[in-house]
């Protein structure tokens, strides 16, 4: 009798677990281990251009530098300067004049990473501040991704005469080098995680 009853109940849990609806595989935060959250974060950023015009909180925008100063430089040079414009008009005026950079799209703020072109190693080694600023980028928009805000890396160098618009716009001396404005705010559009992983682009030598 004991091992009927048994038998039942083992028959119920299959009919059970048989008739639930498909379920969502991916966990939730709370389950997931540092490396998990990481990779995660890695796999879902997203370009966001629109965004609801709430304000950052400085904690936020610190927070969003330490990411930034955070990444890889050659020979630890840290050959940067970040320039954070919270002031509306001057966010509205930059993305009427360059619409591209998605000022005009009400972000919290826009962060420009300049290379210090006082700090840069020399030679040919020089230009080595494009790869340290576009690690810096990529730490920050990241790091914005993270902390549930949106942002988008729009470029700026190497093209010579938006170089020169943003130094007038921004007011910078020619020693500061923008190399992109990000916009960055609280999202006001979802968009779809690009799929772009693919063997095609990968050679293996062994
Ligand atoms: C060097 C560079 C320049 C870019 N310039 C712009 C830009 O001027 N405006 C813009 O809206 N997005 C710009 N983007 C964002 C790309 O369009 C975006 O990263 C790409 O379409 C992949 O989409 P994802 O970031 O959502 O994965 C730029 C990205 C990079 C890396």
């Amino acid at each position: 009798m004991k091992r009927l009853w048994i038998c039942l109940m083992a028959m119920a849990a299959v009919i059970t677990s048989c008739n639930k609806p498909q379920e969502d595989d991916s966990k939730q935060p709370a389950e997931m281990n540092k490396t998990e959250i990481v990779l995660e974060a890695i796999q879902t950023r997203v370009s966001v251009r629109e965004f609801t015009g709430e304000k950052l909180t400085d904690e936020q925008i610190e927070q969003l530098l330490r990411a930034a100063m955070a990444a890889p430089s050659a020979l630890n040079k840290q050959p940067w300067q970040f320039v954070v414009i919270t002031n509306e008009e001057l966010l509205k005026k930059i993305g009427e004049q360059m619409p591209n950079t998605r000022c005009q799209n009400k972000p919290g703020c826009a962060i420009v990473p300049c290379g210090d072109m006082t700090k840069t190693l020399d030679g040919q080694a020089r230009d080595f501040w494009v790869n340290d600023l576009s690690a810096a980028t990529e730490n920050l928009l990241l790091a914005a991704h993270a902390m549930g805000l949106g942002a988008v890396w729009t470029g700026v160098h190497p093209n010579k005469d938006r170089v020169k618009e943003v130094q007038e716009l921004l007011g910078l001396d020619e020693n500061l080098v923008p190399l992109c404005i990000i916009p960055v705010g609280v999202p006001a559009e979802q968009p779809e995680v690009k799929q772009k992983f693919n063997e095609e682009n990968i050679r293996y030598i062994k």
